[in-house]
């Protein structure tokens, strides 16, 4: 029986992963190397030193791991830029009814990011009202696809994981979900992978999945 829902952030909560991708082609077209969307898709879920690694496939330049490091800090400035700019009307529309909708029924919600950013969007977007925990990546050292990010979700629920869902947009976020012991829920880029144990085509479908703890689930 699912009695809470850990939520990744970017990709499934507010559309920021589109943000993080133009983040990194910006810092990739200034150094002068290609880097495309299924590169991006690759980026969903892990760190942002790994990222940085996929960003960096198509040098033959090797760079230190100070130019790493500035690379990586350049990237994240340029990228909170852009959050500094999201307001509550940056949510898609569907999301906060669903969420206020599964709290009423009584599942437990929380946040399971591994972004260090996730709370200034929590602030910027009013998010954090709607969730009755956050882990994020300051809470973790290992980030997807270890499970950590989600059994630290859970703890803060106060649930055990396999009471729990994880709903992402990474394959390596549904990966971290299952290795948690959690049910896992595929949402955009892991959806299309069918890597979750449900797929789903939009966030509303949770109000489908998810009737009530004690209540079946299914879609
Ligand atoms: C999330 C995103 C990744 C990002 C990671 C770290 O998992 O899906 O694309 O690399 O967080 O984010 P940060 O904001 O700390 O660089
Ligand atoms: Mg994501």
């Amino acid at each position: 029986m699912i009695q809470g829902i850990c939520f990744d952030l970017d990709g499934v909560l507010i559309h920021t992963d589109e943000l993080h991708y133009l983040a990194w082609k910006g810092l990739a077209d200034r150094l002068g190397i290609p880097f495309d969307r299924a590169q991006g898709d690759r980026c969903r879920g892990i760190s942002r030193m790994e990222s940085l690694e996929i960003v960096l496939e198509h040098t033959d330049h090797i760079y230190s791991a100070e130019e790493k490091e500035r690379f990586a800090q350049e990237k994240n400035e340029a990228y909170r830029a852009m959050l500094a700019r999201l307001s509550p009307s940056d949510l898609p529309a569907d999301v906060l009814p669903t969420l206020r909708e599964l709290r009423r029924r009584g599942y437990r919600l929380a946040l399971a990011s591994g972004s260090k950013n996730a709370g200034l969007i929590l602030a910027r977007t009013g998010l954090g009202r709607y969730l009755d925990a956050a882990a994020d990546g300051r809470c973790i050292t290992r980030s997807k696809p270890d499970p950590e990010i989600f059994l630290t979700a859970a703890k803060m629920l106060d649930l055990p994981p396999e009471r729990c869902a994880a709903v992402d947009d990474a394959v390596a976020g549904i990966q971290a979900g299952r290795a948690a012991g959690m049910v896992t829920v595929a949402i955009g880029d892991s959806a299309a992978h069918r890597a979750g144990d449900y797929d789903l085509e939009r966030f509303g479908q949770l109000l489908d999945l998810f009737p009530g703890p004690g209540k079946e689930e299914g879609l």
